[in-house]
């Protein structure tokens, strides 16, 4: 998604810092992309659990474009925590890149967007879960809490950095499949949403623009998710 959402913002104009850790490959994709276009791309290379890197990514950033007037936090792992085995390390290994990361990169990039010209001097967008605000799904409670804390962050940073810098965040519903997700489990959670199908990519590229662009909507979470919250909850493993 994030090779998507990147793709539309070079087009869009804008010159991207890309935080990958492993995926080198679509980093480099976003980086030929971006040299098409001739657009400046900085790759940066780590983990955002650790809280070092997040400054130095936020840092290096600003040092290479001059400024910084947006940050999109898709960072997210994804995998099962059934609570019987659930541990301190599964938890942080979702905590920190989901919610801690989210808050010390927005921190980082508050004060560098500050400077900026205009009333609205920066934009935030978070990538959440439309099962948060709704129903949690069993198995995955690490995940769910990251994510809870992540919707809460949206909020608390929508008021800490009003009126300057907005910040929102997209609560999505099932749009690409999880590798650990067999083709049964995925088709069953595409029947379970009102519209009887995933989220179009175009749509989330679409919201993300919007929500960077916006100037009157702050701490908002908008569920793009198919009408799946609508759906009602059960006590299934999978939403
Ligand atoms: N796909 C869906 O249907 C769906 C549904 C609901 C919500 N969402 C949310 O939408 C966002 C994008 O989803 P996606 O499907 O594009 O996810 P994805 O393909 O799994 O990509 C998530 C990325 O997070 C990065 N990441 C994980 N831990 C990290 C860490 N410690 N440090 C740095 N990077 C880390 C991984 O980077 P590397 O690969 O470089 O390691 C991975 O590429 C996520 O926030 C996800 O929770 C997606």
């Amino acid at each position: 998604m994030g090779l998507e959402i990147a793709r539309a913002l070079l087009e869009r104009g804008y010159n991207l810092s890309v935080i990958y850790r492993s995926s080198e490959k679509e980093a480099l994709k976003i980086d030929e992309v971006g040299r098409e276009l001739g657009r400046k791309v900085l790759l940066l290379n780590g983990d955002l659990s650790d809280e070092e890197f997040c400054g130095e990514a936020v840092e290096r950033t600003f040092q290479d474009m001059g400024r910084i007037d947006a940050l999109l936090h898709l960072a997210s792992p994804y995998f099962r925590t059934p609570i019987e085995t659930l541990s301190e390390e599964s938890i942080q290994e979702h905590f920190k890149p989901i919610a801690q990361a989210f808050v010390l990169l927005s921190k980082e990039a508050y004060s560098r967007m500050i400077p900026n010209e205009g009333r609205v001097k920066g934009h935030i967008v978070a990538f959440g879960d439309w099962a948060v605000e709704c129903t949690p799904y069993r198995n995955y409670a690490a995940y769910f809490v990251a994510k809870g804390a992540l919707h809460t962050a949206v909020k608390v940073l929508a008021k800490e950095f009003a009126p300057h810098v907005l910040v929102n965040c997209i609560a999505l519903g099932p749009t690409l499949k999880a590798e650990e997700l067999s083709d049964e489990e995925w088709e069953r959670i595409l029947r379970n949403t009102p519209l009887k199908r995933e989220v179009s990519l175009s749509d989330v590229v679409n919201l993300a623009v919007f929500l960077l662009e916006a100037e009157s909507l702050t701490g908002e979470i908008v569920n793009l998710d198919s009408g799946r919250h609508i759906a009602g909850s059960g006590t299934s493993s999978i939403g």
